[in-house]
């Protein structure tokens, strides 16, 4: 059955949501098959696919690009896009780059903020599109943030993070990321508003937990994040299997007599 948004809101309260991202078709068919019921085309690709050292360098043509590869799946997932670096600048802009990833495939989009997009953030809902909100550390600020650090620790910044979520929920997102904020405060902002919360890197109090699937599964073996453990090593898998072959074939360390080729031709 295909997942609307209004489905990932009603799981508030009743079961955990698992959400993944994906980039491309092969990806996001696994998901699919898998049962993920919310997959993003998030704007990590611009690390772990385009290999940028962070987020702002992914334009929105990256991201119609990516977003009709995993829509060609036609997934029963909800397929929710990231709106990426300066894409949301103005009201306008933002209802005009949320409808040209809806034309790429997109189901739904993600906005990185709180109160000070709540406008942008309307106006996309108002358009008829669903919105996923995105509090806690926002990848797209690293430059001006100078890194990417944990939120909620202070008074102030949990009281701020309780606002933001609040403009959210009154601007009207179905779901809340929660990236990198103190467990208790996550816990606290999951309880507090009427939409699920997914965290990463938040602790195990949330509604949902979100990730970046290369994290999860090792295709990204060079860096992986303090808050993930992953459950396999594809990367380590692909090494092994092209040694494997390259042994095969007599071009490896230690060579071998024969290659595959001969057995699939
Ligand atoms: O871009 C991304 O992958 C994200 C995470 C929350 C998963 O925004």
């Amino acid at each position: 059955m295909k997942v609307t948004a209004e489905a990932i809101r009603a799981m508030k309260g009743r079961e955990p949501i698992a959400a993944l991202t994906a980039y491309d078709y092969p990806l996001t068919r696994l998901l699919d098959e898998a049962g993920v019921p919310l997959i993003l085309v998030g704007d990590s690709l611009g690390m772990v696919v385009l290999g940028y050292p962070d987020t702002t360098h992914v334009t929105m043509a990256d991201m119609e690009h990516h977003v009709r590869a995993a829509a060609r799946v036609r997934p029963s997932a909800l397929l929710a896009a990231d709106l990426p670096y300066g894409s949301i600048a103005t009201e306008a802009l933002a209802v005009a780059n949320a409808q040209r990833l809806v034309a790429a495939g997109a189901e739904a989009v993600k906005t990185e903020g709180g109160r000070s997009v709540a406008g942008q953030v309307a106006a996309i809902v108002r358009a008829g599109i669903p919105v996923i909100g995105h509090l806690g550390m926002l990848p797209q600020n690293v430059l001006v943030e100078h890194g990417y650090r944990i939120k909620g620790r202070r008074p102030e910044e949990r009281a701020g993070l309780l606002e933001d979520a609040g403009a959210l929920v009154a601007a009207g997102v179905f779901a809340i990321v929660l990236e990198l904020v103190t467990p208790a405060v996550a816990e606290e902002i999951t309880q507090r508003v009427p939409v699920p919360t997914l965290g990463i890197g938040s602790g195990p109090n949330c509604d949902g937990q979100i990730l970046v699937t290369h994290d999860l599964i090792g295709f990204y073996p060079w860096f992986t994040p303090k808050h993930v453990r992953p459950m396999t090593q594809t990367g380590e898998d692909i090494r092994g299997a092209v040694l494997r072959w390259r042994q095969s074939l007599g071009s490896g360390p230690a060579g071998g007599e024969s290659g595959n080729t001969e057995i699939i031709y």
